[in-house]
C-alpha cells in the first residue's frame, strides 16, 4: 500500500540508455517543479551497459527516483507492466528515456487526468502534432502497424496514435486487467484490456533521439503481429467474426460427412440426403455460435432464448437466397457460376454475421451501455 499522497508515477523503460537517464530525470524535475503534487520516477531497466550503475547513483541522490533492474528482461511492454506494479501513484505516465517524448507536456497531461479523463495520449497525428523523430522507412512501418492494429482491434480505431509509447492513465483503468503484452506496445494492451470511458489526445512533436540508438528491430515487428493476433483472440468483440467463420467452415465439413453417411449408409436419395445434411449442419452451427461465438450474449429472458433458433434459421435462409441470387446474376452475365457461388458465400457470411449479431444474439442493455461509453476528445 502506497502513500495516500502519491499522485503521479512516471514509468520509464530503459535499455542501454546511459547517456539519457540523467537528462530525462532533470527535465522531468524542471517540468514538474511548480506543480502542487508529489511524483516518483520508476526506471525499469533491462540494460546490458552501465545504465543500472547510473540509475543507482540517481536513486541515491534523489528520493523521487527508483529503479529496478532485470537480468532477464522480457521487453519494453513487460518492463512497463513491472513499473505499474512497483509504483504507487494514482496517476501513471509511461514515456521513453531518450527524450523523444517531451517531459514539458507532463503538467498538461496530469491536468487532463485530474479533469476526469481516464487515458491521455499525446499524439503525433492530431493537428499540431508531428512525427519528426522517425525516418521515412520507419514512418512507413509505423503507419502499416497502425493500420493493421486498427483493422484488427476495434478499440484502437478512434485513437490516432495507438502505437505510441507516451501516455498517461488513471490506475483504475488497469486495476482489474490482466496485462501480459508481447514486445513493445503497452498502450495497445491497455486500450484493449483496460476499463475506461474517456480518452483525450494532446498534440506533441515526436523529437529526434537525444543520444544512443533506437532498439526497434525486425524481431519487434514480428512481436507486434503476434501481439495483435493474441489480443484478437483474447478480446470477445474482436474475435467474434473469425470464430463465426471458423464455425461456418466446420459446418461445411459436418455437412459433407452427414451427406455421405446418409447417402451411402442409409441409401437415401441425394436430394433428401442434401436437405438432411444442411439441417444437421445448421443445428451444429447454431450450437457452436451459441456456446462459443456469442457466449456472453445468452438472453436472460426465456422467451428470447426460445426465439434464437428460429431467428438463426431465418437469417440462414436469407443467406442462402442471397448466395443463389449471385449465382443467378453470374449465369445471366455468362460468368462462371462457381465463382458466383463463392462471391455469394463471402457476401452472405458477412451479412448473416451482422444480422445474427443484431437479432439472434442481441446485446443486452447493460452490455450496450458499457460499449458505447468510450469517448475520445482532442485538445
Ligand atoms: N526495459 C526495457 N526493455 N526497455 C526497453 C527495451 C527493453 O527490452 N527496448 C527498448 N526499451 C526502451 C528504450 O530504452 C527507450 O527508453 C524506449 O524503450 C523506447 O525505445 P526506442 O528504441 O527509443 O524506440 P523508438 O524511438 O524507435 O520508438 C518509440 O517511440 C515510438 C513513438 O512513441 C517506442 O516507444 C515506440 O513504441 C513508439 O511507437
Ligand atoms: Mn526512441
Amino acid at each position: 500500500m502506497g502513500s495516500m499522497y502519491m499522485m503521479l508515477s512516471i514509468v520509464i523503460p530503459t535499455f542501454n540508455e546511459r547517456e539519457n537517464v540523467r537528462t530525462i530525470a532533470e527535465r522531468i524535475h524542471t517540468a514538474l517543479a511548480g506543480e502542487p503534487y508529489e511524483y516518483e520516477i520508476w526506471f525499469i531497466d533491462d540494460s546490458r551497459d552501465d545504465t543500472p550503475i547510473i540509475l543507482a547513483e540517481l536513486a541515491k541522490q534523489q528520493p523521487q527516483i527508483h529503479y529496478f533492474h532485470r537480468d532477464h528482461g522480457t521487453g519494453l511492454a513487460s518492463a512497463v507492466v513491472e513499473g505499474f506494479a512497483r509504483s504507487q501513484g494514482e496517476y501513471l505516465v509511461v514515456m521513453d528515456a531518450d527524450l523523444q517524448h517531451p517531459p514539458e507536456l507532463l503538467p498538461t497531461l496530469v491536468q487532463r487526468l485530474r479533469q476526469h479523463i481516464d487515458i491521455v495520449i499525446p499524439s503525433r497525428f492530431v493537428e499540431g502534432g508531428s512525427d519528426g523523430g522517425l525516418n521515412g522507412f520507419r514512418k512507413l512501418v509505423s503507419w502499416t502497424a497502425r493500420v493493421v492494429g486498427q483493422l484488427a482491434l476495434r478499440r484502437l480505431r478512434q485513437v490516432s496514435d495507438c502505437t505510441g509509447g507516451y501516455f498517461g492513465l488513471r490506475r483504475s483503468v488497469i486495476e482489474h486487467a490482466k496485462l501480459d503484452p508481447i514486445g513493445w506496445k503497452i498502450l495497445m494492451e491497455v486500450l484493449v484490456k483496460g476499463e475506461y470511458q474517456r480518452v483525450h489526445e494532446l498534440p506533441y512533436a515526436f523529437a529526434a533521439r537525444q543520444a544512443g540508438e533506437s532498439k526497434m528491430s525486425l524481431r519487434e515487428q514480428w512481436n507486434y503481429l503476434h501481439h495483435v493476433f493474441r489480443l484478437v483472440v483474447q478480446s470477445p468483440e474482436d474475435r467474434r467474426f473469425y470464430l463465426y467463420c471458423l464455425v461456418g467452415g466446420l459446418g461445411v465439413v459436418v455437412n459433407l460427412i452427414v451427406m455421405t453417411a446418409v447417402m451411402y449408409g442409409l441409401h437415401l436419395h441425394p436430394v433428401l440426403a442434401s436437405i438432411i445434411a444442411s439441417v444437421v449442419a445448421m443445428i451444429h452451427n447454431f450450437l457452436w455460435n451459441d456456446r462459443v461465438t456469442w457466449k456472453e450474449r445468452t438472453p436472460s429472458v426465456r422467451w428470447r432464448r426460445m426465439l434464437q433458433m428460429p431467428v438463426f434459421m431465418a437469417v440462414s435462409g436469407v443467406g442462402i437466397a442471397v448466395t443463389a441470387l449471385f449465382v443467378e446474376v453470374f449465369l445471366r452475365l455468362h460468368w462462371p457460376e462457381l465463382v458466383g457461388q463463392l462471391v455469394g458465400i463471402v457476401v452472405s457470411t458477412v451479412w448473416t454475421f451482422i444480422a445474427n449479431n443484431r437479432w439472434t444474439w442481441t446485446e443486452r442493455a447493460n452490455q450496450k451501455k458499457l460499449r458505447h461509453k468510450v469517448r475520445v476528445t482532442q485538445e
